[in-house]
């Protein structure tokens, strides 16, 4: 579907929230009626069936992804001083979480073709203060299970995966969410599975590390007005419990629908190839449930990923950048004490990537219109 201008939008919610809005108005009224805002019914059951879906034992609904790494790490052990490796090429939350939980980010290079954190580069940031890997399953992919555990086991250290792009992706038969000690995810509008507001979950099969978050994301109250940990408020309200659980069942369509269209754009981009505007890689063929469709386009003169975006833009495409500095160059990060040229693959991949429209419904062509005119600006 087109919007009323023509053109095609990034993203486009009303395709997946319009059918469901009646449904979604009368599961709102219920709670309203009821007024357990906070941790009702709802949520309860959405946690049960997304932790299902993931193919774990519990989930805790939480306010935001960030706060699911930052109550999920304390929950699995992290300790202040602890080290966890993160990629340097991801949204900064990820790291925002790890300092949250206290620990100290340690940053990692990803691969330039599949941007994922690079394994054989995590191996040499390991000291003796490494506790914890935080792989991200970025922009959909996930990082490959099986080289994952065999580092963490190696090295003896909690995997706990930040999944906030991944709701039910898959790699070599795992689901997201399922590798780690335990899971964070986000239910930020926008992603595959989206509530009306911010909201997140862990997941783990562990009832202790279930049981702490359910502290922690309470003030620290495993009972009422008593504190036996150190806590925060973070809970999923129910009015998005409400929204979440009614849209949960479609994830797994919608998702199909996003690696149709991924299957299409690397068709018709083929083309492209020849002038260096290459797709960021698939390893896992179904897996991945491509939050994000991005491109790597090679500056070829003044025809750079800026030039390309600000083109696209006028002929009414709306493209993202995910994302356009990486986390060590962040200003606020810089105590951190990371300098530029640290991690080479992350900055040349921030300053070339680009995020084409990508959401469940886009047809055929709106993809085909966006690769017209990005081969229009490339080829000229
Ligand atoms: C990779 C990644 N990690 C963490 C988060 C944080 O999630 P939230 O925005 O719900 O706090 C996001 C979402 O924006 C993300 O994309």
């Amino acid at each position: 579907m087109e919007n009323n201008l023509g053109k095609v939008p990034f993203v486009d919610l009303s395709w997946q929230n319009n059918p469901l809005l009646s449904e979604i108005d009368s599961a709102m009224r219920d709670v309203v009626r009821r007024g357990d805002f906070i941790l009702g019914a709802e949520v309860r059951e959405f946690e049960e069936s997304f932790a299902q879906a993931c193919g774990v034992r519990y989930g805790m609904g939480v306010g935001s992804g960030t706060d699911a790494i930052a109550l999920g790490l304390r929950a699995c052990g992290i300790l202040p001083e602890d080290e966890v490796l993160v990629p340097a090429n991801t949204f900064i939350a990820t790291v925002i979480g790890v300092i949250l939980a206290g620990a100290k980010p340690v940053l990692v290079d990803c691969d330039i073709n599949t941007a994922l954190i690079d394994l054989e580069l995590a191996q040499k940031a390991v000291t003796k203060k490494t506790k914890a890997i935080v792989p991200v399953h970025l922009y959909g992919q996930m990082v490959c299970p099986n080289q994952l555990k065999n580092f963490a086991q190696n090295n003896n250290l909690i995997i706990f995966e930040d999944a906030a792009q991944a709701h039910l992706a898959q790699r070599e038969g795992k689901n997201a969410g399922s590798i780690g000690l335990a899971s964070g995810f986000s239910f930020y509008p926008s992603k595959n599975l989206g509530a009306f507001g911010n909201g997140g979950m862990v997941v783990t099969d562990n009832p202790e590390i279930a049981q702490k978050v359910r502290s922690f994301r309470n003030y620290g109250a495993p009972k009422k007005y008593y504190h036996q940990d150190y806590g925060t408020n973070s809970r999923l309200n129910t009015l998005q419990g409400a929204v979440l659980k009614i849209k949960l069942p479609y994830l797994e369509t919608w998702n199909n629908w996003r690696n149709q269209a991924a299957k299409k754009y690397d068709h018709y981009l083929q083309p492209l190839a020849e002038y260096g505007v290459t797709p960021i890689k698939n390893m896992t063929q179904k897996g991945h449930i491509y939050h994000l469709y991005v491109i790597n386009v090679k500056p070829q003169g003044s025809h750079n990923r800026d030039y390309i975006q600000k083109e696209l833009a006028q002929l009414g495409i709306e493209t993202g950048i995910h994302y356009p500095i990486p986390c060590h160059l962040q200003p606020a990060y810089s105590f951190l004490g990371y300098r530029r040229g640290d991690f080479p693959n992350s900055e040349k991949l921030c300053s070339n990537i680009l995020s084409l429209p990508m959401y469940p419904g886009i047809e055929d062509s709106q993809l085909q219109l966006v690769v017209d005119n990005l081969f229009k600006i490339v080829g000229k």
